[in-house]
């Protein structure tokens, strides 16, 4: 290609499809002082001899400082240190200053709670281009089960692994296209939604709780003094509502407690309930991680967190702090 027509925008796009984690390299500068900055140029180059290698723009602030360094570590960032990463990818701050740093085997900074790390002796610098080319031999690594933090198109992104089989709920033959099928995004949603609620029922049934009660226990867990009206606009989207019935019977049940004004409130004996629902929550969230990985249920939250934003209703907000009563 001619170059005249190479469209370094378009070629900058190009190479964005190239999924990769994120790192951050760090070092210490001959003073003595801290250096590193975010790295998605890293790559493994030979498993014997151990070698990885990175890119460092020669415009980068800290070139001097890796030119010289002898050792620097590789910090193979996890999901929850996206802020870590921005930190490093801007310039001329005090990148370190909320960071406590663990020892290592050389003298270049050791960033905990990552996902994996690579401390590294400098073998040799090539030059690329407007970048530098490190290659160095791997001393020592660590790894931890925390899901990885993934770059692509110019965006942090989460993984979901994909099964070596395309997953399919039956071995039917496939249904006709125009009919309902398990393919359908709003079936998928609601049957999850319905098995997620079936590992509850055991704990509900204890109690003689219906669906529509769980859920008022669990409005009135966090919005603590409700009317009767304020609590079924809250469970409006559910398609579930509390009758007067439904209320004499958590009444009865000591579950909640009229006010004097028509406001209903937990008893404590409400609250414990409540409190052993959010466990139980809890737990099931606990058996879903060991059953679909960490990662996978990250990347679900964060798609169905997009989700509900997407086809919120307009309802009030559950978590808003509450005007006095
Ligand atoms: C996800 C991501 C990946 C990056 N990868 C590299 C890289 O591989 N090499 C590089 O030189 N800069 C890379 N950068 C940019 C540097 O982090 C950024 O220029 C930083 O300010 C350099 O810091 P310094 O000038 O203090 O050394 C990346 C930035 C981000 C957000």
């Amino acid at each position: 290609m001619a170059q005249a027509e190479f469209d370094n925008q378009a070629f900058r796009q190009a190479l964005g499809s190239f999924t990769t984690g994120v790192t951050i390299i760090t070092a210490t500068a001959p003073d003595g002082t801290p250096i590193g900055l975010t790295a998605n140029s890293f790559n493994s180059v030979s498993l014997d001899p151990p070698l990885v290698l990175w890119s460092l723009a020669k415009t980068s602030l800290s070139v001097d400082a890796f030119n010289e360094a002898e050792h620097w570590n590789v910090h193979v960032l996890s999901q929850h240190q996206q802020d870590l990463s921005n930190t490093f990818a801007s310039r001329g701050e005090d990148k370190f200053k909320d960071i406590s740093l663990e020892d290592g085997i050389s003298n270049a900074p050791l960033i905990p709670d990552c996902s994996a790390r690579f401390q590294c002796r400098n073998t040799v610098t090539h030059d690329g281009g407007d970048h530098l080319i490190f290659i160095g031999e791997v001393l020592d690594f660590d790894q931890q089960t925390l899901p990885p933090l993934v770059f692509q198109q110019g965006q942090y992104a989460m993984t979901a692994r994909k099964p070596w089989e395309d997953v399919s709920l039956s071995s039917q033959p496939a249904a006709p296209q125009c009919s309902y099928n398990e393919d359908l995004l709003g079936y998928l949603i609601g049957r999850s939604h319905f098995q997620i609620l079936y590992r509850m029922r055991k704990i509900l049934d204890e109690q003689a709780l219906e669906d529509s009660h769980f859920f008022a226990l669990s409005v009135m867990n966090i919005q603590q003094r409700l009317t009767l009206e304020e609590l079924n606009t809250h469970l409006d989207y559910t398609g579930h509502s509390l009758s007067e019935m439904d209320v004499d019977f958590l009444v009865r049940q000591d579950l909640i407690k009229k006010l004097d004004d028509d406001v209903y409130q937990l008893t404590s004996s409400g609250q414990e309930a409540s409190l052993h629902h959010i466990a139980q929550a809890k737990a099931i969230e606990e058996e879903l991680i060991e059953e679909l990985g960490m990662g996978d249920v990250m990347a679900l939250k964060l798609m169905l967190k997009r989700l509900i934003n997407k086809t919120d209703p307009g309802l009030p907000d559950l978590w808003q702090e509450q005007d006095k009563k």
